[in-house]
């Protein structure tokens, strides 16, 4: 009996992980999907998880620019104390548990690439020096000013947003050095003021980890295409490649894999998968 088409192609990723020395995982939005987070593009979409926004006709682009700091601050932070709130509440789900133990398996372990600013990945018990957070990471707060360079954590905010209208109810976050608004140290769209430091030094650490690996292999996981970050650097490594996105999965090299499936359901079966990739090997 002919395999069906999936399990053919999830035995076909357990041999690749098999044959790899290290696992390259690169992350997007739709990685955060099963642990209920909202992916700003498809599905319900960004207005379904922001209401007031969308009766404010504010696109993801408009509310996530530093213009929008600058012009209504309380909303701007109503929408990312919102997001901290919600990252910092949320469970991991099972998928970055497996991506862990299959790290622990490989002799050069795993190192995280992602746009994803959620934090997730170390929620889920990644090693800090482990992750490049190429787009920056809500957990960490920067002068609005550029009055300095630090970059903070942002552990002491704990901000109060209303829900219905967005805002901000409780106070914004202060830059310690000059008493101005702080903001969150994630690259926005029409940003020129992001402190890029953090992303460089993990940037680094990356290229470091990489020239380690002899035979590494990228899992790519709901990395969208409309700001291909992810997805560039996946390719840019040359490695073979295993691309997991619900809608975006084609592949163009004859040695990677496309999964058509859900990130959790997805790595389960190349977990499972794992045991026959070895015993055909
Ligand atoms: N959690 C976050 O940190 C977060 C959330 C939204 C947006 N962003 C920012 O916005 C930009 C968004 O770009 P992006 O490419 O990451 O996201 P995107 O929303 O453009 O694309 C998400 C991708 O995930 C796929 N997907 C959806 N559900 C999935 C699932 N359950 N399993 C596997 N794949 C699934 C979709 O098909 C799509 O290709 C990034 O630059 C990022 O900084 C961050
Ligand atoms: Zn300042």
């Amino acid at each position: 009996m002919p395999i069906p088409l999936h399990q053919a192609e999830v035995i076909r990723a357990a041999k690749l992980i098999a044959a790899a020395d290290g696992l390259l995982i690169t992350a997007g939005a739709g990685m955060g999907v099963d642990s209920g987070l909202p992916d700003f593009r498809s599905g319900a979409g960004f207005w379904g998880a922001y209401p007031a926004l969308g009766q404010a006709g504010l696109h993801f682009e408009s509310i996530a620019s530093p213009q929008a700091f600058e012009d209504r601050p309380r909303l701007a932070w109503g929408f990312y104390g919102h997001r901290l709130n919600l990252y910092r509440r949320t469970i991991p789900h099972d998928g970055f548990r497996i991506l862990r133990d299959i790290g622990n398996f490989l002799p050069h372990g795993a190192f995280v690439f992602t746009s994803n600013v959620d934090g997730q990945f170390q929620r889920a018990g990644f090693r800090d020096t482990g992750i490049c957070e190429v787009h920056g990471s809500i957990h960490h707060l920067q002068c609005m000013n550029g009055c300095a360079v630090d970059i903070w954590s942002a552990d002491d905010f704990e901000p109060i947003v209303d829900e219905t209208t967005c805002l901000l109810t409780s106070g914004v976050p202060i830059c310690p050095h000059c008493g101005g608004l702080a903001r969150p140290n994630v690259l926005m769209f029409g940003d020129w003021g992001w402190l890029p430091s953090r992303e460089r030094r993990q940037d680094q650490a990356m290229k470091t980890w990489l020239e380690q690996a002899e035979r590494p292999v990228v899992i790519e996981i709901g990395a969208g295409t409309a700001i291909p970050t992810a997805r560039m650097l996946g390719q840019w490594t040359g490695a073979p490649m295993i691309r997991i996105n619900l809608r975006d999965a084609q592949v163009s090299r004859i040695q990677d894999v496309g999964l058509a499936m859900g990130a959790l359901d997805a790595l389960t079966a190349i977990s499972a998968g794992l045991s026959i990739g070895d015993g055909q090997k």
